[in-house]
């Protein structure tokens, strides 16, 4: 190996590494050769550097062979996975793998925990009292078998030099960086053995890469690099402007979720009573996740086109076997299903505080990635990778970009800890809110349907 140093340095001044220095470095880097320090060092030289797409590829290939790689080839069925770059409210996975299963697909999902601002689902699958994801390979490919979906964390022996980089990159600053990105990603999902994958690549104020144009071109690496190592993908460009659905905090993301799959409301952020339909809150959720499961129904080949697998999702959703499919995942998974559709018993935070619309006019903007935030200060999310998360505390919105408010009306309930002091939070959440005269033109939920 050469040095970790001279390869550093080469990347410093802008060389191409070869695919030979990108192996010997991450080995290094996983057996505690290579210094966290010199780790750290890498990381910025490619944030400023980057890396060609051949350096990318020899990044993700060299951090999958850093761990264990699961295959489910001689498992029957169809293996389809998917993944968000991460963004604020984004409970999709909780509804989808469930609805894909029951739409014939096996989802094998391993998923993170929030990072930054940016929520993770394993976080909203710890509100479930009892919920356990940390299951053997074993277990995992037996709930796959009998339940069709599985949920689970990655494990520490797939992929650690990611665990590394990651821990490292999220302290440094050099998270927003493709080349980085594609390898975090990608050497998690070629190690987790889906046999194909569709990438939600956010855009706007709460994701990763905020303009439509970087978020596009994140989504073609990831495909390339991807197909490049063997796993057929696609990748979709959705927004992340405003929070996905109504709710932002780990337990009210599941009671979310479990009302799209139950097609009825349980809890009443506008004072209708638990049990009348789904309103206009939620629809953009419901909306993406179809859509979604139509792109990896297609994937798999388990419909002729688009609309096909649109009309099966939405069959599936409807005769109640995606919610039936939720609950035998969660308790294989040693979950409580009876608290699902009960919000008592989902730990919800006591105090409840609303905050109301300060001007008059239309919900024009919001920072999203400000509201990921509060949702931290609130300690719904960590600072520090040791935080523990208080997973009923969180924001129920009550209007979404383009409504029409007068003073007084209220945008958000908050749920709080007792002793915490909302004031400079309530500041932070109003100037994270633009207001406009006239009705504002929206971005779409989906920017690109599918990226090559
Ligand atoms: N999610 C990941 O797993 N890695 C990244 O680098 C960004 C989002």
């Amino acid at each position: 190996m050469r040095l970790p140093s001279e390869i550093i340095r080469d990347k410093r001044d802008g060389k191409e590494l070869s695919a030979e220095d990108i192996r010997s470095f991450v080995e290094g880097l996983t057996s505690g050769q290579v210094t966290d320090y010199q780790a750290t060092a890498f990381l910025m030289a490619v944030y400023f550097q980057r890396m060609s797409f051949s350096e990318t590829a020899a990044l993700t290939q060299a951090m999958l062979a850093s761990g264990e790689r699961y295959d489910f080839a001689k498992l029957e069925g169809v293996f389809v996975d998917k993944h968000s770059t991460g963004g604020i409210g984004d409970k999709v996975s909780l509804i989808l793998a469930p609805l894909a299963a029951a739409c014939g697909l096996k989802v094998p999902m391993m998923s993170g925990r929030g990072l930054g601002h940016s929520g993770g689902t394993l976080d909203k699958l710890d509100a479930i009292p009892g919920y356990r994801h940390d299951l053997s390979r074993e277990r995992f490919e037996q709930i796959l078998a009998e339940v069709g979906c599985s949920i689970i964390g990655q494990s520490a022996r797939m992929a650690p030099a990611d665990k590394k980089l990651y821990a490292l990159r999220d302290v440094t600053a050099t998270v927003e960086c493709i080349p980085l990105i594609c390898g975090s990603i990608l050497s998690k999902k070629l190690a987790e053995g889906a046999q194909g994958l569709l990438l939600d690549v956010k855009t706007g104020s709460g994701a990763f890469m905020p303009t439509p144009a970087r978020a596009r071109e994140l989504a073609r690496w990831l495909v390339k690099v991807a197909t490049k190592l063997g796993l057929p993908a696609r990748a979709v460009v959705t927004d992340m402007s405003q929070p996905l659905g109504y709710s932002v905090g780990n337990a009210l993301e599941v009671i979310e979720s479990v009302e799209i799959l139950k097609g009825e409301r349980l809890l009443c952020p506008e004072g209708k009573p638990p049990g009348t339909p789904l309103e206009r809150c939620s629809a953009d959720l419901k909306e993406l996740t179809i859509a979604l499961c139509a792109h990896m129904l297609e994937i798999g080949k388990k419909v002729k086109n688009l609309a096909e697998g649109r009309r099966l999702a939405h069959a599936r959703l409807a005769d109640g076997s995606a919610w039936k499919r939720f609950q035998e995942m969660v308790r294989a998974h040693g979950g409580d299903a009876s608290a699902l559709d009960r919000v008592e018993r989902m730990g919800l935070a006591p105090r409840t505080v609303s905050w109301n619309a300060k001007k008059k006019g239309f919900l024009a903007k919001m920072d999203a990635r400000e509201i990921g935030l509060l949702l931290v200060e609130l300690g719904g999310g960590r600072k520090r990778a040791e935080d523990r998360v208080d997973p009923g505390v969180g924001f129920v919105f009550h209007r979404k970009l383009g409504s029409r408010v007068i003073v007084g009306d209220p945008l958000v309930t908050v749920y709080a800890p007792a002793s915490l002091d909302l004031a400079p939070l309530e500041a932070r959440f109003h100037a994270a809110i633009k207001y406009a005269a006239s009705r504002p033109s929206l971005p779409k939920l989906i920017l690109d349907a599918a990226a090559k």
